[in-house]
């Protein structure tokens, strides 16, 4: 048994590198008994919606495809009885026995709904990046899920994109750092162990440069671009060892990616090493036909032999690859690869031992929505939110003041989740109403909806799919503006929670407009003409263009959608409990027409004025600034940090050498507090244009008011390099620049020499 374990375990750890001549006896014996038929059932991913043991929503006759060894892998069935029965039909009903994967999407917490990986990543510590994927990890297993449709890793910088919310942000960098803590806590060291799961990363490659920001929209990047920006998250990915790969709806040159060769087997497997198994998006292989490349057939065929080995519910595979093979259209061998690769992860998840291993019936109750897995999801909320602003110090607030608060995201438990939460229960939600009363009960709070999300009748049927997000009230918007408006002149202070409905970001779900709706600017106007100290607490999944809400003498604290502990962790924030350390991952424009937009962008050869003035014929508008209404890595908090004394322990290199920046950091204000110092780097000449300056690393440190700290950050050779015009990977000799601040403007700087 122990020997059995360490086997696991170390198959775990090599995952990414399985090889040829490292075959694992077992699923070779097993290939070597399975006819065509069965082969090609294992490449085949189904959702049978309501559950097998009751009935088919999407997928048609589960069960009968189960027992006839039709189907490797389900996802949309949870419980571990309900696993169950799908589990047995598998092993006991089909003639070789061969358990399913059991797949989901957890995508930012199981049942424990923690933020948005957008506000997430907004946390820039690693630590909890990797706790929170851990515990996702242990509720879900304990619900008989073994393998997740998560970390989504694509780069976004259109945040009309709806989807930008599902991932880290703009940055590939700290894109990297991430995908590999989300790995690490998803998977573990042993993959058989009863609380890891298969990660699967996604959506590979380039889903997030879909042209103007529209959802499944194409993609057409120069190679440079992809390997500079866009793919070092996936490749991080791989390199941290990530079972599987999910392709992308879009395409990449021309070619979808679920059909696209160079991408899944050229990149992918041949260059990146990647020998887990790549699973289609969710019916993408079927959506090759409208993309235009052929009939069912046809893409069924381009994507076996492009690299793809598994089919998610579209059955192109299942109901074409046999007479492609007849016709000489697929090889036998490619079938046979494709079936490896999904029984490989099978048996690497110890199911081939043990195929009940994450159905035990007592798990959910001791594992799932506990008070410990409550709390971190408070802890990764309040570490989650990024202060934009703070007129006159209004937050944080005393817990014995009068609050008027108002706003229609301040008593909404269905918005509180954010988008992609299907394993979550909006009733357990805490609304923010519920977060004060429990943080301040000493306070006096009033509360008054005061607007609508939006008065849009038709947007808020397009944004109501789920169940209702948008509720527009029956009174009339003076009337609700009125209210809040009376509660305010009577309060101390008000609290104003305005901002998206979950489902105004996610899938399907892009705007051309990103500004908050109109019915709740009404409201923020009214509520800060009463002169009283206004706080606005924004929610939304996506940057938002506020220059307006920005000009305005308030303080304004973003917390994106927080989770089942929204309520709880913006009153630890609102209340100073917890001092705000969030960084945004994302530029936030002024305005759409600056999209995309953002900070690694290159100087071109007629850079505007860094003060912003307008000059003829250079690269500029005639009616915006070039600069962004608030910059990468931005945030704010209750205390100040001042930043001297950078040095850097050498003033020239070598190739492969390290070098060290070092900065003292000084806590100025009042309170105890963490700051994420970051250090950018440009590259002055090079081969190829430069961005203006990277990211090339960051700490997170707590400094108590009055202290300074050292913090040093080494920049390793690989940090110095980048893909040039022959996609090799290389440091060029010559100077660079290190910034290191606060924010991707800071301005110390220090110069090296790479000889
Ligand atoms: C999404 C994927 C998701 C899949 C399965 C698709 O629509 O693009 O991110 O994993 O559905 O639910």
């Amino acid at each position: 048994m122990y020997y059995k374990k360490l086997l696991f375990a170390v198959m775990a750890l090599t995952f990414g590198a399985i090889s040829a001549q490292q075959r694992i006896p077992e699923v070779e014996a097993l290939l070597q008994k399975m006819t065509l038929e069965e082969k090609i059932g294992q490449l085949n991913l189904l959702t049978p919606g309501g559950g097998v043991a009751t009935g088919e929503v999407v997928s048609k006759n589960v069960e009968a495809k189960i027992k006839a060894g039709e189907v490797g892998g389900l996802f949309g069935v949870a419980g571990p009885d309900k696993v169950r029965v799908a589990q047995e039909l598998a092993v006991k009903k089909s003639r070789l026995g061969i358990p399913l994967l059991i797949g989901s999407d957890v995508i930012h917490g199981y049942k424990t709904t923690y933020p948005i990986p957008l506000g997430l990543a907004s946390s820039w510590d690693m630590d909890l990046v990797q706790q929170a994927a851990q515990m996702a990890a242990k509720e879900a297993t304990a619900d008989g899920i073994n393998w997740n449709f998560s970390p989504m890793v694509d780069i976004a910088r259109d945040p009309r994109w709806g989807r930008i919310a599902e991932g880290a942000g703009e940055d590939p960098y700290l894109g990297s750092r991430i995908a590999e803590a989300s790995i690490k806590g998803y998977q573990g060291d042993d993959l058989a162990a009863a609380h890891t799961m298969l990660a699967c990363v996604k959506h590979f490659a380039l889903y997030g440069a879909a042209e103007a920001g529209r959802d499944y929209h194409s993609v057409d990047m120069s190679k440079i671009k992809m390997f500079n920006q866009y793919l070092p998250p996936y490749k991080a990915a791989v390199d941290a060892g990530v079972a599987s790969v999910m392709s992308s709806f879009n395409d990449v040159d021309g070619i979808p990616a679920t059909g696209n060769k160079w991408l899944l087997t050229d990149l992918l497997r041949d260059k990146w090493g990647f020998n887990g198994f790549v699973v289609s998006d969710y019916t993408s292989l079927n959506e090759m036909i409208p993309h235009g490349l052929g009939d069912l057939q046809a893409v069924s065929a381009l994507a076996l032999n492009a690299g793809l080995d598994m089919d998610m519910v579209g059955e192109g595979f299942l109901t074409t690859l046999k007479k492609s093979l007849e016709e000489g259209k697929v090889t036998e061998e490619a079938i046979t690869n494709a079936c490896r690769r999904i029984l490989e992860a099978k048996y690497i998840s110890g199911l081939f031992e043990d195929p009940y291993r994450y159905l035990d019936s007592k798990r959910p109750a001791k594992d799932i929505l506990t008070k410990e897995n409550r709390a971190l999801a408070r802890t990764l909320a309040a570490h989650s939110f990024v202060l934009l602003k703070n007129e006159n110090n209004i937050l944080p607030l005393q817990k014995n003041k009068k609050i008027a608060l108002v706003g229609p995201l301040a008593d909404s438990r269905n918005n509180m989740l954010g988008t992609w939460a299907p394993t979550g229960d909006v009733s357990l939600a805490v609304t923010i109403l519920e977060g004060f009363k429990n943080v301040a009960p000493n306070a006096t709070i009033q509360y008054a909806k005061g607007a609508n999300i939006s008065d849009d009748e038709e947007f808020a049927k397009h944004v109501n799919v789920f169940g209702p997000r948008i509720e527009i009230d029956e009174r009339s918007p003076e009337v609700m503006v009125d209210e809040a408006v009376e509660l305010a002149k009577n309060a101390d202070v008000v609290v104003a929670v305005v901002g998206e409905a979950t489902e105004m970001t996610g899938e399907a779900a892009s705007r051309t407009d990103i500004s908050i709706p109109e019915s709740q600017k009404i409201l923020i106007r009214a509520l800060v003409a009463t002169g009283k100290p206004v706080a606005l607490v924004l929610m939304s999944g996506r940057p938002l263009t506020i220059p307006d809400e920005l000009g305005l003498p308030v303080a304004i604290l973003q917390v994106w959608h927080p989770g089942v502990e929204a309520g709880n962790a913006i009153a630890d924030v609102v209340f100073g409990d917890y001092n705000p350390s969030g960084k945004l991952t994302v530029t936030w424009p002024r305005n759409v027409g600056q999209i995309p937009i953002y900070y690694s962008a290159k100087n071109t050869g007629r850079p505007a004025p860094e003060n912003d003035e307008f000059q003829k014929f250079r690269s500029n508008y005639l009616d915006s600034p070039n600069s962004p209404l608030l910059p990468f890595g931005y945030g704010l908090s209750y205390t100040n940090f001042e930043y001297s004394n950078l040095k850097l322990d050498k003033a020239s290199i070598g190739q492969g050498e390290s070098i060290s920046a070092t900065v003292t950091v000084t806590n100025t204000g009042n309170y105890d507090g963490e700051e994420v110092v970051q250090l950018y780097l440009r590259d002055v000449v090079r081969s190829i244009t430069p961005p203006k300056r990277e990211l090339k690393g960051f700490r997170k440190i707590l400094l108590k008011k009055g202290e300074s700290k050292e913090v040093t950050i080494t920049l390793s050779p690989d940090d110095l390099k980048f893909y040039n015009s022959q996609l090799d990977f290389v440091a060029e000799p010559g100077e660079f620049v290190v910034f290191v601040g606060t924010n991707s403007d800071a301005q110390l700087s220090k110069s090296f020499v790479l000889n």
